[in-house]
């Protein structure tokens, strides 16, 4: 594993999390939305997957991605009710961007992220390279045109901002493409992909600073309940330097496979780009528990994997030539504390995404954790949101700041509760 690969994927990632409070929001503003209505759907963007996920209606909601072996992809199971997901919530602005999406494929991740339902956000178009599917996202976002392919999407001047839910190798290929066009752009994970990961990376930040607009990378994990608060605590220095810190990505895809999108004949099938992946190509939802945190970076790393249980990883005989079914990297990190990131596709018992952080100063309890309200119109369809004991929880009666301590001391037992 390449050093500089690893500091990229970070790099990407820190830009994004790191700037959230800042360009994101900058940018935003500049394009008439308020800050605070910026918050409400990011919290609404990120923290879907871990209620419950999936498409953009509530009957779509209902059918979560499964793998090969019927097993609910991790992230997308059902998790509890929390009726309190929209107190607070105020709207700050009329102003709707107009968003085109693109990609309806084994996760209905087009739909997924609620843009359809933000009060400030008209989704005006929807395309997959597949017309049932194009036609199925279109009929879950409302939008009223459709595309044939994003590219051809992002040609469409009345479009202000394109959510990229495409195939991951296709991701930064289509960000730059929509960056160059004066778009701003989300994309789901990973921003970039494969080999050419190191050269997309400094792509991607060379489009965004030519264009002057956003690229934002929709991590999942920046939104889990502990996690969240763990950011909190940091953005206000309460933990000092993070001296150690450690996520994990664990899904088992089974003797079968997980399927995606196979770019040879069009279909999602076990011959996509997921088939024998190497896990650190995919590394965001570990490395959020370092990145998303700190707004830090890794500078260093060294890695080492296992050989696959599965056939397809035999000798690293496949499309993308890797032995390696669990892979763990230890990295230093900006501030010269250590990190141990892990991502596996094989191993048994082991499921979902989770982290620790630990600092030099222990967790302020008089710091609100808690995730910004989101909007009613996005909270009926996904009763489950809120569903972490941070959020469910009800705070201490003398101070209504504060986040329970039990919610933050066990990362790894809150995040089983809720994947
Ligand atoms: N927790 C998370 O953040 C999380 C969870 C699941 C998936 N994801 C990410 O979401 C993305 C989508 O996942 P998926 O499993 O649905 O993907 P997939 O591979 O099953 O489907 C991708 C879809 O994109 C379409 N597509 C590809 N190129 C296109 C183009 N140029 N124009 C229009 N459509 C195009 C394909 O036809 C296909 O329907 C992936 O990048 C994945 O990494 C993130």
């Amino acid at each position: 594993m390449e050093s500089s690969f690893i500091t990229f994927l970070s790099c990407t990632q820190n830009n994004i999390m790191n700037n959230e409070n800042k360009n994101l929001i900058e940018n935003l503003e500049q394009a008439g939305m308020s800050r605070r209505g910026f918050l409400h759907g990011i919290g609404g963007a990120g923290a879907f997957l871990g209620m419950a996920g999936m498409a953009g209606n509530a009957e779509a909601a209902k059918e979560a991605p499964k793998d090969a072996d019927g097993k609910v992809i991790p992230g997308f199971e059902k998790t509890k009710d929390d009726p309190n997901a929209a107190k607070g919530w105020r709207s700050v602005s009329d102003r709707k961007v107009k968003v085109g999406i693109a990609g309806y494929g084994l996760c209905k991740f087009g739909g997924a992220f609620f843009y359809q339902t933000h009060p400030n956000v008209e989704v005006v178009a929807a395309t997959d390279l597949d017309p049932g599917r194009c036609a199925a996202l279109a009929k879950a976002v409302g939008a009223k045109k459709t595309y044939p392919s994003c590219e051809e999407m992002i040609k469409d001047k009345s479009i202000e901002a394109i959510y990229i839910a495409t195939d991951a190798p296709s991701h930064a290929r289509l960000a730059i493409m929509a960056l160059n066009h004066g778009k701003h752009v989300v994309s789901a994970v990973p921003a970039v992909f494969g080999f050419e990961a190191e050269g997309q990376a400094e792509q991607l930040f060379n489009a965004v600073k030519k264009s002057g607009m956003k690229y934002m990378m929709n991590e999942t994990s920046t939104f889990h309940a502990d996690l969240y608060a763990k950011r909190m605590q940091c953005q206000a220095g309460a933990l000092g330097k993070i001296i150690y810190s450690e996520g994990e990505y664990w899904h088992d895809f089974g003797t079968k496979g997980l399927r995606s999108f196979n770019p040879k004949n069009g279909k999602i099938d076990l011959n996509g780009w997921r088939r024998a992946l190497p896990p650190m190509w995919y590394p965001t939802h570990a490395t959020a528990y370092y990145v998303s945190i700190t707004g830090g970076r890794f500078t260093e790393v060294s890695g080492m994997g296992t050989a696959g249980l599965y056939p397809e990883y035999k000798d690293g005989n496949n499309q993308h030539k890797n032995p390696f079914g669990t892979e763990v990297a230890m990295l230093k990190t900006s501030e010269g504390g250590i990190s141990r990131m892990a991502g596996s596709w094989d191993m048994k018992n082991a499921h979902g995404e989770q982290g620790r952080v630990y600092g030099e100063k222990p967790h302020d309890k008089k710091i609100n954790g808690n995730r910004p309200p989101l909007p009613p119109s996005i909270t009926p369809l996904f009763p489950a949101l809120r569903s972490s004991p941070t959020a469910v929880q009800e705070p201490p009666a003398k101070s209504k700041r504060t986040v329970p301590l039990d919610a933050h001391h066990n990362f790894s037992g809150n995040m089983n509760e809720r994947v």
